[in-house]
């Protein structure tokens, strides 16, 4: 059983394959954490509660036998107004203004599976593949019924956290915060990770140590943003991407998150993360029920490698819901960077007859074809077909490219309103404002109020008159800015403070209505590049577009950061044109399929302008897509290289779980004349088994590869490619590697 209750010493002990997760009932009913880390077989943890003590400047919140200091205590949900003054998870306002909250447990509940959360994403599970534990606990003086939420996955080394909070009282309550997640870790000497960036420098991995006080990473810009993803790790110091504790978190969540380590006096670490107390206030009325987002836990003890493989396998097994999650995806060709607004049918058809003829699978069409629009100053809110530009409508279009064999996708940016659209024109109201004071635009655009029930039905309305107009197969659901000036015409004045909770449930809403309506659309999910990159966009799409940021150096980066946490099956790549229109660098092409081949593929070009050389070129490269995609969407991720702090290479490599198949992909970075000969270990073999190089045909036992590792031949220039590709073949005696 993965989780049992020591009744005598009213304990939980949560286990995952290699973990074990430990929560005590004290003496007072706190709901105090013991233990989290590697398995451990005891069942009575009690000794690990550090005794109470009488600590001068430390409050004491009991005076009977023993003074109790909460400062002291680990708990699994602390709350506001007590004698625990580190950050709290849940704070409150009650109807007399007051803050004090007091959660004492009450009861629990162990049962198979994992339910879901109303209107929200969340990791799913059948009855055989997790067991979820229940702890309820009541301010008996507030009359607010608090239920902590974990389950534990059967075969992965994660464990999920929420909370769901009912007013059992009479009277208002007004949650001030309702965190996902309190990890109260016995010591401080670990180092704090995280992925940082902005708009094409996305996820960018910071590693600093922890120290004392408080060290955050958030974003209150109404989506998990560019700037910092909702994830956070905590690293023993000597910790790599092999060897170490990890305590990775990661939220699944797409709005204005806060996740924070705080090392205390004690220097114990205290790590929390939910919904973003600044950006938020919930009036919970009598009977109703508030429930958070989800926060996932992983633990690994074999460094940052072992932890993104946990994540990648519980959000590609356990999150992401799409039908095209363990299937290939089409490649495309999206018009953006070819096109920008300046397209007509003639052009767009052209494209599409190259990529036809090319091998592709799909066109995209991108911005521009809705409204007025050939800039991005109008039209947002009108989704209806552009005909000036696109006579005959989207259905002769798509027609006539479904004619050439090609799938059909389309680009929307359902959250946004221009001033200059009929939508702004006809309802002033619509968006996201506070009266008598700026509407200030962002790329001359404004933000709907998604929590409208008017805004949703209009936007369903429009979204699925297109989508039911064509045969149009996928789309590209864009957010280009995020949320100021908070307010809205719709909610009262008391319910103010849940615009930005509200208008993220908004979104979901509508996505989940748009995918129960289309349950065969692939959609990719993109904020301005990858400004919403995060495990709660997964739920609805099974690929993001990573980053506006297309050159394939760059990338090397975004995708390394973005590899911690999300699976490459989710990362959507294109090859794009050179020199790269945003940092200008010229690349080869085979270097830019390499990189996009290390995600979702597509090309995102010109095609007309390409050479008949270079058309040869794309149709190998998506040969090559066929034949090794199976393996990279499917397969363990290793992080060879480091791009943040090496600059000559960076290398990657697929291990499929049966370890009979490997890919390893290389970029000399920048090129050193007289250069060091570079030998490179593989990862995650079999040592036992022998593997045949295709290309060569030698063979090499697993063993081999990973200690003596391989030897990378003399490249040319800067930003050169090399792969190699190894199948395993029936064991043998090793005198006869390596003699083909
Ligand atoms: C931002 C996206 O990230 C781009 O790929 C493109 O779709 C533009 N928006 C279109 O406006």
């Amino acid at each position: 059983m993965p989780i049992l209750y020591y009744e005598q010493q009213k304990i939980f002990k949560l286990d995952t394959p290699h973990t074990t997760y430990a929560i005590q009932v004290t003496k007072y009913d706190f709901i105090s954490h013991l233990y989290y880390g590697k398995t451990i077989q005891d069942l009575d943890l009690s000794y690990l509660n550090e005794p109470f003590c009488w600590d001068l400047g430390n409050a004491p919140v009991e005076n009977r036998e023993m003074p109790v200091s909460l400062d002291r205590l680990p708990l699994e949900y602390p709350c506001s107004g007590i004698s625990d003054f580190r950050e709290p998870a849940l704070q409150i306002l009650d109807d007399n203004g007051q803050c004090v909250c007091d959660i004492r447990y009450t009861g629990h509940r162990i049962y198979p599976g994992k339910p879901g959360i109303t209107g929200m994403p969340a990791t799913f599970a059948g009855t055989a593949d997790a067991t979820t534990l229940e702890i309820d606990g009541i301010d008996p003086v507030l009359n607010l019924k608090v239920t902590l939420i974990y389950t534990v996955f059967e075969k992965l080394d994660a464990i999920t956290r929420s909370v769901r909070m009912t007013n059992q009282s009479e009277k208002n309550i007004r949650l001030q915060r309702a965190l996902s997640l309190c990890l109260d870790l016995p010591h401080e000497k670990m180092d704090m990770i995280h992925l940082s960036g902005t708009w094409s420098r996305e996820r960018a991995v910071q590693r600093h140590p922890l120290h004392s006080g408080k060290q955050a990473v958030d974003s209150l810009r109404g989506a998990s943003s560019h700037q910092q993803n909702p994830f956070i790790a905590l690293a023993a110091p000597h910790a790599d991407e092999d060897q170490g504790e990890v305590y990775g978190c990661s939220f699944v969540y797409s709005g204005s998150f806060y996740a924070e380590a705080e090392v205390d006096q004690f220097r114990k670490t205290r790590l929390v993360m939910g919904i973003h107390p600044h950006d938020f206030s919930w009036l919970l009325a009598p009977a109703q029920t508030f429930e958070t987002p989800e926060a996932v836990l992983v633990y690994s003890d074999a460094g940052l490698g072992k932890m993104s493989r946990t994540f990648h396998d519980l959000y590609r097994g356990h999150l992401i819901r799409s039908p095209y999650k363990d299937i290939k995806r089409p490649v495309l060709v999206n018009n953006w960077e070819a096109t920008y607004f300046q397209f007509d049918t003639e052009k767009i058809l052209s494209i599409a007859r190259d990529a036809a003829e090319l091998g592709m699978d799909m066109f995209v069409l991108d911005d521009g074809w809705f409204g007025h629009r050939d800039s991005d100053n109008s039209s947002l809110g009108d989704w209806f077909v552009y005909e000036q530009k696109l006579p005959g409508g989207l259905k002769h279009l798509v027609d006539t490219i479904n004619q050439m064999g090609l799938k059909f996708g389309l680009w929307f940016e359902p959250e946004m309103i221009s001033p200059d659209s009929d939508l702004y024109r006809a309802h002033p109201d619509w968006c996201i404002h506070v009266q008598n004071r700026t509407r200030s635009l962002s790329r001359t655009q404004l933000v709907l109020d998604m929590s409208r029930p008017d805004v949703r039905a209009y936007l369903f309305e429009r979204i699925s008159a297109i989508l039911s107009s064509a045969n149009i197969e996928y789309v590209k659901w864009d957010m280009n800015r995020t949320i100021c000036e908070p307010g809205s015409a719709y909610l009262p004045a008391e319910r103010q403070g849940e615009l930005k909770h509200r208008y993220i449930l908004g979104v979901y809403a509508l996505m989940e209505q748009v995918l129960q309506a289309f349950p065969k659309l692939l959609l990719e999910n993109c904020a301005g590049g990858g400004g919403r990159f995060d495990p709660g966009m997964l739920y609805y799409s099974p690929q993001i577009w990573t980053s506006d940021n297309t050159d394939a150096i760059d990338r090397l980066r975004i995708q390394h950061g973005t590899s911690y946490v999300y699976p490459v099956s989710a990362i959507s790549a294109h090859v794009s044109a050179c020199p790269n229109h945003q940092t200008a660098r010229t690349v080869s092409l085979k270097t830019r399929a390499q990189v996009a081949l290390c995600g979702t593929f597509g090309y995102e070009l010109d095609l007309n302008q390409l050479s008949q050389e270079e058309k040869e070129e794309i149709k190998e490269q998506i040969r090559e897509y066929h034949q090794y995609n199976d393996l990279i969407r499917s397969s363990d991720y290793y992080r060879l290289g480091d791009p943040f702090h090496e600059e000559h290479w960076d290398a990657w490599q697929f291990v499929s779980k049966d370890q009979s198949e490997t890919l390893f992909q290389y970029i000399q970075v920048r090129a050193e004349t007289n250069a060091p000969v570079r030998r490179i270990r593989l990862k995650g073999l079999n040592p036992a088994l022998r593997y045949t190089d295709s290309a060569t045909g030698k063979t090499y036992y697993g063993s081999t590869l990973m200690h003596a590792g391989i030897v990378i031949p003399g490249l040319w220039g800067d930003y050169a490619p090399y792969r190699l590709h190894l199948q395993s073949v029936p064991p043998t005696d090793p005198a006869s590697c390596q003699t083909k």
